[in-house]
């Protein structure tokens, strides 16, 4: 299949992953977490917004019984320390006792995943793995163990499959990265 570069606002992408491959990903981490989770009910909380398809695709596969909701991260600063935290919005479901599943879009430096983790395990849950599309290793500045990655990039920035660039490209199917 053809995939002509893409342009949005002022930068042009070309393709870098194609669909087919980002679907055979997907199915991958899909069949390990239904594997690992079976019996146990997992709860699946979806980052809003550029996990959006990843997840719909997720759990489309993950074929042991189990919850799916949404967050949302809201950004402030933290007038203690200089770096922002971001706290979570939206969570309704009861998170204690439970086998939480977080599902994200990208693991970059890995602060976002580094601030929502303590959160978590602060509401008492059995345990909290996280599933992401992407992870760029080589940008990771946390010691994180990411259980569920569905792909390894490079540090370029991507957009496509529910990622933006300034809120444009989300519905791209293929994943493009910068040229
Ligand atoms: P981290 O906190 O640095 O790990 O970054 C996580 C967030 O940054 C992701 O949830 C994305 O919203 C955003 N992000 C990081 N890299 C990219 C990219 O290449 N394309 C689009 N968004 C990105």
């Amino acid at each position: 299949m053809h995939h002509p570069p893409v342009t949005i606002q002022d930068k042009q992408f070309s393709i870098y992953i194609p669909e087919r491959k980002i679907l055979h990903s997907v199915e991958i981490v899909a069949a390990r977490i239904s594997h690992d989770f079976r019996g146990k009910d997992p709860l699946f909380l979806t980052v809003l917004n550029g996990a959006f398809m990843f997840a719909s695709d997720l759990m489309k596969e993950v074929s042991t019984p189990c919850e799916i909701s949404f967050i949302r991260l809201s950004s402030y600063e933290d007038m203690q320390s200089t770096g922002k935290v971001k706290e979570i919005i939206g969570l309704k479901e009861e998170v204690k006792g439970r086998h939480v599943v977080i599902v994200e879009d990208i693991v970059d430096t890995g602060h976002t995943i580094a601030g929502l983790l303590p959160q978590l395990h602060a509401k008492g849950p059995a345990s909290v793995e996280v599933a992401t599309l992407l992870i760029k290793p080589e940008s990771l500045q946390h010691n994180l163990s990411i259980k569920y990655p569905a792909l390894s990039i490079a540090n370029d920035f991507v957009v496509g499959y529910g990622l933006d660039y300034n809120g444009f490209g989300r519905n791209l199917r293929d994943i493009y990265k910068v040229m």
